[in-house]
């Protein structure tokens, strides 16, 4: 059995929710840049959003108000179309995340085929490589797929654990079974691994402590959930602990 690296997981805060709190009365209140200088105040390594081409939460606008004040890592979630790719350049976003989202989809809901996209994705990855920015692809926790995405060229993967997460309390280890097979295989691969989807303080621990080579977990709607009853500064510093070796 090869020997692992503890690797220290970083937690990256989605802070999509607040834009779409913000958005629901108009103005500025919440506002996007405070959150996400808070977030990194109160601990956060990392600020994600993900700006849909109908900015039903996070603008156009506010990727580039938001820009300047992060010091941790900037992570740009989304489809990649030319005005995608356009956004995450200009900015010069630390990471893009690729998703396979149509336009109007409520939320991320699968992985990328890498295999059928292959062309796509190889050309989209060399466009970011020639800007410095980081690549990580959203895909399931599949075999082929983690095979796919190291042959596009992707730095790293993102597995969508909305099925861990939806499973986690009937039966942690068959939940988190597949899970590591493709952690482990990604990891073999070289590839970089990221998580997100359905993460809380109920499940973040288990999975962090059963692939303890994760490089980043991104949380948004459990996040924002809690921090409505435990604070913003209290619910980072939980998330945390959760993922701290
Ligand atoms: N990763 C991706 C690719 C996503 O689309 C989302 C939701 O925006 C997340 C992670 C975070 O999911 P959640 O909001 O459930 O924590």
């Amino acid at each position: 059995m090869q020997p692992y690296l503890i690797v220290m997981t970083r937690l990256s805060v989605n802070i999509n929710k607040i834009a779409t709190l913000r958005n629901s009365r108009g103005g500025s209140v919440p506002s996007v840049v405070d959150a996400a200088i808070n977030c990194q105040k109160f601990g956060a390594e990392g600020i994600t959003i993900h700006p849909r081409p109908d900015e039903r939460h996070i603008r156009r606008q506010d990727v580039y108000d938001i820009k300047p004040h992060i010091y941790t890592e900037l992570n740009i979630e989304g489809y990649p179309s030319d005005d995608f790719l356009k956004l995450v350049i200009d900015v010069k976003a630390d990471q893009a995340t690729l998703v396979p989202d149509k336009p109007g989809q409520l939320t991320s809901d699968h992985g990328w085929n890498t295999i059928e996209n292959e062309d796509f994705l190889v050309d989209v990855i060399n466009e970011l490589k020639k800007h410095g920015i980081r690549s990580s692809i959203f895909v399931d926790p599949d075999v082929k797929m983690v095979e796919g995405a190291k042959r596009v060229g992707a730095n790293r993967i993102e597995l969508y654990t909305e099925p861990y997460a939806a499973n986690y309390m009937k039966d942690p280890e068959k939940a988190i079974a597949p899970f590591i097979e493709a952690a482990k295989l990604a990891k073999n691969l070289g590839l970089g691994i990221n998580a997100g989807h359905d993460l809380s303080l109920k499940n973040l621990k288990y999975f962090v402590d059963m692939i303890p080579y994760i490089d980043e977990v991104s949380i948004g709607h459990a996040l924002i959930s809690d921090a409505l009853y435990m604070g913003l500064h209290n619910t980072i510093k939980e998330y945390l602990e959760c993922i701290k070796p």
